[in-house]
């Protein structure tokens, strides 16, 4: 009974400690907020490039025979090198005018739940959509309900070892099972003992097991023995069309610019959300096969998938594939020249412009991004910035408010701050 009233108070100043932080943030950050409004085409004008394309005025006559897809699902995997296919995803949708099914508040749809159609921001039955290309955890009857028919569907994976590194590295501050890891290299002393660390039933647990698998909406708990991992497999070849792997990036972007019926110069791109080089542990080859072994499920799903990408290869020719993948670097090395300042990236707290500035993992300021190189040919600035804005500031542009994203962000740095002072 006595304890009642000073618990009270306790409650009343916590709770009025999280009004004024949130208060404090909206006013921080009201600037931030303003509203975009950038109106979509409708679905139906679907004119591949309209004639405002300096560098291939005619089609290709690779390409001569075939219709450009538009109709477009990726499935944006995490940590695979799945921003730069989304930064190419988002030019190209805006210049030929697709319309875009885009989350609502925040930069995915309400990942790690999954996928409804009611998470599109603004959603309407009956209106068509072109792309979608935001994080979610796949589920592909309500993605089906929401794109025509001969949508083309993709996805990339990454060799689970290098993934399970990526993702440990920058997720670790929102899953708490991994605070309590002993020792200088949590990664090392995780797979050692997994079992003994793993909580199956902890907060964001799937970033610590079969994160692939869990993204594209099975369980991430399996073990490579369950027969239930080959299913998912199966169901996988047979809803996508193709499957691209990371690990072999260009290769995997000339398959894609063939299958969708598109230009070398559609995909061209810089590489975006990358990680410093000085923030990386590496991994030893022993570490690598404990980190296989451990995401088991991911592994299968990547070898077989990754033989099937090499197939494709095969199929389309090795030296054709050679040549296309020299062509692509003579262009992209091009664009480099042309659009980025000192001609790589940089540290985030070297970027002066804050449309540029990518976005950090809580607690660390480890991801690189790009100066806009100055003074810049009118003409190409526009293609340049739009090649080097990270996905946050670029969905902005697009007329989703992050509210909900920048908050979580802005929390974790107080809360960063907090614990460093
Ligand atoms: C594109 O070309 C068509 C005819 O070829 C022309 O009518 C139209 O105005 C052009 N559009 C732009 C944006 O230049
Ligand atoms: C992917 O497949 C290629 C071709 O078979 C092979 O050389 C390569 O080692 C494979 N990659 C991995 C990580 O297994």
């Amino acid at each position: 009974m006595e304890n009642l009233a000073p618990r009270r108070t306790q409650k009343m100043v916590l709770g009025s400690f999280g009004i004024c932080i949130i208060g404090f943030y909206c006013f921080m950050t009201s600037n931030l907020r303003e509203s975009y409004s950038v109106s979509l085409a409708p679905c139906a004008a679907n004119t591949y490039r309209s004639n405002n394309s300096q560098k291939t005025p005619q089609r290709s006559e690779e390409h001569q025979a075939c219709q450009p897809k538009l109709n477009l699902m990726f499935m944006k995997t995490h940590k695979t090198a799945s921003s730069t296919l989304m930064n190419i995803l988002l030019r190209f949708g805006e210049k030929n005018k697709l319309r875009f099914a885009l989350p609502d508040g925040r930069n995915d749809f309400f990942y790690p739940s999954n996928f409804f159609r009611t998470q599109v921001k603004a959603y309407e039955p009956g209106v068509c959509y072109n792309i979608v290309c935001n994080h979610m955890r796949f589920n592909a009857m309500e993605v089906e309900k929401l794109l025509p028919q001969d949508t083309f569907y993709f996805t990339i994976l990454r060799d689970p070892a290098e993934l399970f590194e990526s993702s440990f590295h920058y997720y670790k501050g929102y899953v708490p099972q991994t605070w309590r890891i002993p020792g200088e290299n949590q990664i090392e002393e995780f797979l050692q003992n997994p079992k003994q660390y793993f909580n199956p039933k902890g907060i964001n647990q799937f970033y610590l097991k079969n994160l692939q698998f869990f993204d594209l909406g099975f369980e991430n708990t399996m073990e490579a023995d369950d027969p239930r991992v080959k299913q998912a497999i199966r169901f996988i070849e047979e809803r996508f069309d193709l499957i691209l792997i990371s690990d072999y990036f260009e290769e995997s972007l000339i398959l894609l610019k063939d299958a969708l019926c598109w230009e070398i110069e559609d995909v061209l791109f810089f590489k975006h959300n990358v990680r410093s080089p000085q923030s990386g542990l590496g991994m030893s080859p022993q570490l690598k096969f404990q980190a296989r072994e451990w995401n088991g499920a991911d592994w299968l799903l990547y070898q077989y998938f990754n033989a099937s990408l090499w197939a494709r290869i095969e199929k389309f020719g090795l030296r054709r594939m050679l040549e296309n993948v020299q062509d692509l670097r003579r262009k992209l090395a091009e664009m480099e020249e042309l659009c980025i300042d000192g001609g790589h990236a940089v540290e985030a707290q070297h970027i002066s412009d804050g449309l540029l500035k990518p976005w950090q993992p809580l607690g660390s300021a480890s991801i690189l991004g790009y100066n806009l190189r100055s003074p810049m040919n009118p003409g190409q600035q526009e293609v340049c910035r739009k090649m080097l804005t990270p996905e946050i500031q670029y969905l902005s542009s697009l007329g989703v408010d992050l509210w909900l994203t920048r908050l979580w962000g802005w929390l974790g740095d107080s809360l960063a701050l907090f614990r460093l002072s």
